[in-house]
């Protein structure tokens, strides 16, 4: 259980200090996950790319970097906050089915390992702003495989008639196009078929696919250096990831032998179960035959449970009262939508209580938002048995009008 790496003696000192909500991560288990990917992988000696989009915080952001790996980055915001986080900007690529001319430029400028293009449009975009640039853009296609990851239809993107990507069929015209071109260098192809993925079998047919494709490439004449299988590794909420290894074996048998360097693009797996959010109670109320606790995280905090239905596990820290009952966790926000947590199994907790959402480490607070002008929450790490060190402060109410002119 997760909880082990969450002292409650030591919640409790952050959020005394730190206020709530206030999301709190494990150093140690965000480098557990890290590693294991690295072991799991050895063999393959891939280049990782960490998804930012999972969380984009400086401070795990900065401890994958010095682990070795590159991030994927999905807009030029990322692409900042990954530079100044430590990453090298040859190992950084740049994926998105929306990159405007703009941050073309500025992925080609940094100097990223190649920009992942989405589009025939897109490569002619790239095409034009290396020509003005005077510079050779590498570049990579998202390639839609068209197989079923079986996850949440908001997080399946390896399907065709999902908005990502293009077929086999476009990608080696747009290759071969890319390869005639002064101003553009293939170096890659990416597939990324969704999120929280819990088979590798899905990830063994799509990468079967993608070896024949580029096989037939080659033999057309265009030779690519790196085969990019995304990311998208499940991982249960309330447990650290499965082994990688699974994932490994299965792509090990398609890329052995081939002389193509593999990259991966984990995000999620690496850092949900790494972050829990701590909210206190605010108010306990009846609706209907429902017990509520109010708590002062809302779905702008972690918007998982209202968007996918998400179940994230909750625990009080410290005792409640009397038996086990069960409640709805919800947040001061007016939406019916607003809950953390429908049908948990809790003893009573007092107003002023601590309650820790567990595996809130991936697209909880980098999906965060202002919504009720809520400012957004602090980031604490713990960095050792009682150590922990603030990496975000809570944002303020000067915070929330700051941009306005
Ligand atoms: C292109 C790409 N790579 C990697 C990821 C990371 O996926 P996950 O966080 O599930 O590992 C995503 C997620 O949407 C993605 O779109």
């Amino acid at each position: 259980m997760l909880s082990k790496y969450f002292r409650p003696a030591l919640l409790e000192k952050i959020a005394a200090k730190a206020g709530t909500p206030v999301y709190v991560y494990s150093q140690e288990l965000f480098l557990r996950q890290v590693r294991a990917y690295k072991r799991a992988f050895r063999g393959l000696d891939p280049l990782f790319c960490y998804a930012m989009k999972a969380n984009s915080s400086a401070g795990l952001c900065g401890l994958a970097a010095r682990e070795g790996f590159g991030a994927d980055v999905v807009s030029g915001g990322e692409l900042y906050r990954a530079v100044r986080a430590g990453f090298k900007p040859g190992k950084i690529i740049f994926s998105g089915v929306g990159k405007t001319p703009e941050e073309l430029e500025y992925a080609l400028k940094t100097g990223v390992l190649f920009v992942n293009a989405e589009s025939f449009e897109e490569v002619q975009e790239l095409e034009r702003v290396a020509r003005c640039l005077k510079l050779r853009a590498p570049m990579s296609l998202r390639i839609n495989p068209d197989v079923d990851p079986h996850t949440h239809k908001y997080i399946t993107t390896g399907k065709l008639g999902s908005k990502f990507g293009v077929s086999f069929a476009e990608a080696e015209k747009i290759y071969l196009y890319a390869a005639a071109s002064r101003w553009l260098q293939p170096a890659a192809a990416q597939f990324h078929i969704g999120s929280q993925v819990h088979s590798a079998r899905p990830y063994a047919l799509a990468a079967r696919r993608l070896a024949a494709f580029m096989a037939r490439l080659a033999a057309a004449g265009v030779r690519l250096e790196y085969a990019d299988v995304g990311g998208g590794w499940g991982v249960k909420e309330g447990s650290e990831m499965a082994d990688p290894a699974l994932l490994a074996r299965a792509i090990d048998g398609v890329f052995a032998g081939t002389g193509l360097k593999l990259i991966l693009e984990p995000g999620r797996s690496v850092a949900a179960p790494s972050g829990v959010l701590l909210a206190r109670v605010i108010y306990r109320k009846r609706g209907g035959r429902k017990n509520f606790v109010i708590v002062d995280a809302a779905m702008n905090d972690l918007i998982r449970p209202a968007l996918y239905g998400a179940k994230h596990p909750v625990a009080l820290i410290g005792k409640g009262r009397g038996p086990e009952k069960t409640y709805d966790i919800v947040g001061p926000v007016c939406e019916s939508g607003d809950f953390l947590a429908e049908g948990a199994r809790l003893r009573e907790p007092a107003p002023g209580q601590l309650l820790a959402v567990y595996s809130a480490g991936a697209y909880g607070f980098s999906m965060s938002s202002q919504y009720n002008s809520r400012p957004r929450a602090a980031e604490a790490l713990i960095t050792g048995p009682s150590s922990w060190r603030l990496i975000r402060r809570r944002e303020t109410y000067k915070d929330l009008v700051a941009p306005e002119l």
